[in-house]
């Protein structure tokens, strides 16, 4: 058995609390991400996983196996780093080689297929040393995942890559997972690479673990105003006003039909769920124009400080400045409360 269980787990260096009692179940062969900003605590939960550091207090496990105290070369672990280890002195061969000529087992024709699946094979016997960073992360990660692990982590492993190279390897590392079936554990400050690749989502902040789920249970009911924040591109507009009988107000904004309790509330919902409209529970002057691509989004300004993003046509013309209606009913929004950010019932279904 290769699930993980994180129980109690806290780090703390020195007065320095890096990771707050973080409780998770990660289940076999499942691929679960976490996800914060930089410094959230992602690499010391990973390296704990690891057998890299040791947990201030609490117990992880893999299956029935208690791992706490084992070390991290008898913990059957696979490892990419943030900053990618590769032999610069040997050939992409080689490096793929190694860690099966260390254990004493024969490559065979595993270096080929795992060549293959990586588009290494036209490198294998070029010297390392002046390959890409782009080749030398997927020949990180190959050196890794040739060993078959049951457990493989991957710390950041695309972050150095460029972003064309980052959309093919996201493609190819879910691919990698299907093939092994291993359990896998992907650090990442990338929503996006979170979002398309893993079965769950742990998100962290602060040494704090936010909300784990399923991507579309994260963008679709985010347990508090960060997690709205972190996923999604654009972010949740999130607008500070407040309740009174039944209906949200804000510069701006007027929206029927809350079942919440008078008093401050954060509301919260996404550009793409809002839509422009001869009249609406919004109007506002327009403060900005993007054209994407397939779809333009435009800005409004509610407050002094406080916009909203709403997603229209890619043809969709307005001025800056004019006043732009948009229909936004309580069914596409999501309250929180106006303090503590946690989500509040009373909205979306
Ligand atoms: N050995 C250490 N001694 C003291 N503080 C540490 C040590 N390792 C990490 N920290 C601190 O713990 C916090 C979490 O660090 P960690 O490396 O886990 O963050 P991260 O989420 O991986 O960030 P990044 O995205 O930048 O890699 C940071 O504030 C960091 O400075
Ligand atoms: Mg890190």
């Amino acid at each position: 058995m290769s699930a993980i269980h994180l129980k109690s787990l806290v780090k703390r260096f020195g007065p320095f609390t890096a990771l707050k009692t973080m409780d998770m179940e990660i289940a076999d062969g499942e691929f679960m991400a976490l996800l914060g900003p930089s410094g959230c605590g992602k690499s010391t939960t990973m390296n704990m996983i690891a057998g890299m550091e040791a947990p201030t207090e609490g117990r992880i496990l893999f299956g029935d196996r208690d791992v706490t105290q084992v070390p991290m070369g008898q913990r059957g672990v696979g490892f990419v780093f943030q900053n990618y280890a590769i032999f610069t002195h040997m050939s992409v061969r080689q490096n793929l080689d190694y860690g099966l000529r260390m254990k004493g087992v024969d490559p065979g024709p595993k270096t080929a297929a795992m060549a293959e699946l990586l588009g290494l094979t036209d490198l294998l016997d070029r010297p390392s040393a002046g390959l890409s960073v782009n080749i030398l992360q997927r020949l990180a990660i190959g050196r890794s995942a040739i060993m078959e692990p049951a457990i493989f982590l991957l710390d950041e492993p695309l972050s150095n890559v460029d972003a064309a190279f980052r959309a093919v390897m996201r493609t190819e590392l879910k691919a990698l997972q299907r093939q092994f079936r291993q359990t896998m554990v992907y650090v990442t400050h990338d929503q996006l690479e979170a979002m398309t690749m893993a079965d769950r989502i742990a998100v962290m902040d602060h040494g704090v673990l936010q909300q784990v789920g399923t991507p579309l249970e994260i963008y679709d009911r985010p347990a508090n105003t960060f997690v709205a924040s972190f996923i999604g591109s654009p972010a949740m507009n999130l607008i500070p006003g407040e309740i009174r009988g039944g209906a949200f107000t804000a510069p701006g904004v007027e929206i029927p039909g809350f079942a919440a309790a008078d008093g401050p509330v954060t509301l919260g919902f996404r550009a793409e769920d809002a839509q422009v409209a001869a009249s609406g529970e919004i109007q506002a002057p327009v403060y900005s124009m993007e054209l994407l691509g397939d779809s333009s989004m435009a800005t409004l300004q509610l407050g002094s400080k406080s916009f909203a993003a709403i997603k229209a046509a890619k043809d969709f013309k307005v001025e800056i400045g004019e006043n732009l209606a948009v229909r936004a009913p309580a069914r596409i929004c999501h309250l929180f409360d106006a303090q503590t950010g946690q989500r509040l019932s009373g909205a979306k279904p």
